[in-house]
């Protein structure tokens, strides 16, 4: 994880705990409609991948037992991880993409469901990305990877193809940019790569797909679904001011949101207007040539618009600036200063990591309310106190409120604000442990319990060895 050069140390948000009566007359505590959907509370547990599932994409029993867990604090919504729409090999992504995933995810649904007593909305994350492979071992590109074409034997003229590869791991200087990033990071797929038929076609193929999915969301007994166009992946790619396609789906704002537009209307032709479908973006892409303000406040207004449901705002995590991986691993667009900017650590800059997405959000949800539209927008980012989460309501900057690393320190911590016992929160670090381990595809734990009351009769632990799996009980 990249940390700000200034690397200042920032203390957590006082608790400034609420009794139990302030708590029930707060606006965090108190519900809202999100289309056809009503939230007991606008406490949010944003979508978070905690690598419990296996290769097959399969709902497992340790995916069931994480969910059931944050169900127990019964939060307002919780939204599951990003799942993936393509029937593909995705390593230990959950997926979505076939209806053999519908009975393991319809069994999730019912654990959640009776965990939180029916209090708390559950809505899946539905995630399409493009293919990228692990850094290659450089002689392996020079020998193998790299395709040699006419460029290459013009700059080299009279050399055969296996001397032009000879010749070229002496002369990287002339390697063009992609090839470059193919050998240093490993090869990755781009919205913008027109050569390819897969890419040029994601129009034709994207909206079905996620219709497809959504649908099944819907009979597996989901809330609603939340359509990923955010961070690193396929529809926040589209999104991106670096998308310059010139099929009419890049280029001006208005054509960068074309497909987003046309995926959501074909789910909603899917699974009709008495369902919950919005989505998440980035307030701000937090990279060189990423969108403006303006762009994101277009974009938040014309989502509405067309009848998203919520609008859920994130922040940066793109594989532009990511870290060079480790030769035989994989680029993560979470290594790089935009990915500071999705999930900051208290070593940050003066800004600090606390409401990090405040200031870009807050614009959004008053170009939709300018536009005379009430579609509910969720913030998160460096969000983990209950004055934190009023303020932001009660100033108008949000109407719903997301924690994610905080919830998985304490998946109780809105019961116990809610029962007037926030001194008992456990709190997160924000050390960015969980995050380190999502890096390595690891199974996510927290720092704060792993390593707990190990002797705890029945308990799970993860595949080291070392770290339970799940949060001890809390008994109110
Ligand atoms: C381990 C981990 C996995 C995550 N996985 C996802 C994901 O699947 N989809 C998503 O939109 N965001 C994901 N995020 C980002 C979080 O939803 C959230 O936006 C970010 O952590 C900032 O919020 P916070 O400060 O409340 O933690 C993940 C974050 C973490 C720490």
């Amino acid at each position: 994880m990249w940390i700000p050069p200034q690397r200042q140390r920032h203390q957590l948000p006082a608790g400034e705990w609420p009794s139990a009566q302030q708590a029930a007359q707060s606006l965090w505590f108190s519900s809202i409609q999100v289309g056809p959907v009503t939230l007991q509370q606008r406490t949010w547990i944003p979508a978070m991948v905690p690598w419990r599932s296996n290769q097959e994409g399969e709902v497992t029993q340790d995916v069931i037992d994480f969910y059931e867990r944050y169900a127990q604090g019964f939060p307002g919504a919780l939204v599951l991880e990003a799942t993936g729409i393509r029937d593909i090999p995705s390593g230990p992504l959950l997926r979505i993409g076939h209806d053999r995933y519908l009975p393991g995810l319809k069994k999730l649904v019912e654990v959640v469901r009776r965990a939180s007593q029916g209090r708390t909305r559950l809505f899946i994350q539905i995630i399409d990305f493009l293919p990228i492979r692990r850094r290659p071992d450089p002689d392996r590109y020079f020998a193998q990877f790299l395709e040699i074409n006419d460029r290459h034997r013009q700059l080299l003229p009279g050399q055969s193809d296996d001397e032009i590869r000879r010749t070229l791991v002496r002369r990287e200087d002339l390697l063009n940019s992609r090839e470059l990033e193919s050998l240093r990071h490993g090869y990755r797929e781009r919205v913008t790569d027109m050569h390819l038929e897969s890419v040029r076609n994601l129009p034709q193929v994207l909206p079905e797909m996620f219709a497809q999915a959504a649908a099944r969301a819907r009979q597996a007994g989901f809330d609603g679904v939340e359509l990923h166009y955010a961070h690193a992946y396929t529809m926040a790619s589209f999104l991106s001011g670096l998308n310059d396609r010139a099929d009419g789906y890049g280029g001006t704002p208005a054509e960068r949101l074309r497909l987003p537009l046309e995926v959501f209307q074909a789910v909603r032709r899917q699974v009709g207007h008495d369902y919950a479908v919005g989505c998440r973006f980035l307030a701000n892409e937090a990279i060189a040539g990423g969108y403006t303000q303006a762009d994101a406040c277009y974009y938040g207004v014309e989502l509405a618009r067309a009848g998203m449901d919520f609008l859920s705002l994130s922040r940066g995590g793109k594989f532009e600036d990511a870290k060079q991986p480790a030769v035989g691993a994989a680029s993560y667009p979470y290594t790089g200063p935009s990915g500071y900017e999705c999930m900051p650590s208290f070593l940050s800059d003066r800004r600090g990591p606390w409401g990090r997405n405040v200031p870009d959000a807050g614009p959004i949800r008053q170009a939709v309310l300018s536009a005379g539209l009430t579609t509910p927008v969720v913030v998160t980012g460096g969000i983990c106190s209950f004055a934190q989460a009023e303020n932001l309501l009660e100033s108008g900057q949000a109407d719903i409120v997301g924690s994610a690393r905080q919830s998985l320190a304490d998946p109780d911590w809105f019961l116990k604000v809610y029962l007037g016992r926030g001194d008992e929160v456990r709190r997160c670090k924000f050390s960015n442990y969980c995050e380190g381990l999502d890096q390595k595809h690891k199974q996510v734990t927290c720092q704060c319990w792993d390593r707990l009351n190990l002797e705890e009769e029945g308990i799970k632990m993860a595949q080291d060895g070392k770290r339970r799996l799940i949060a001890p009980r809390w008994i109110p």
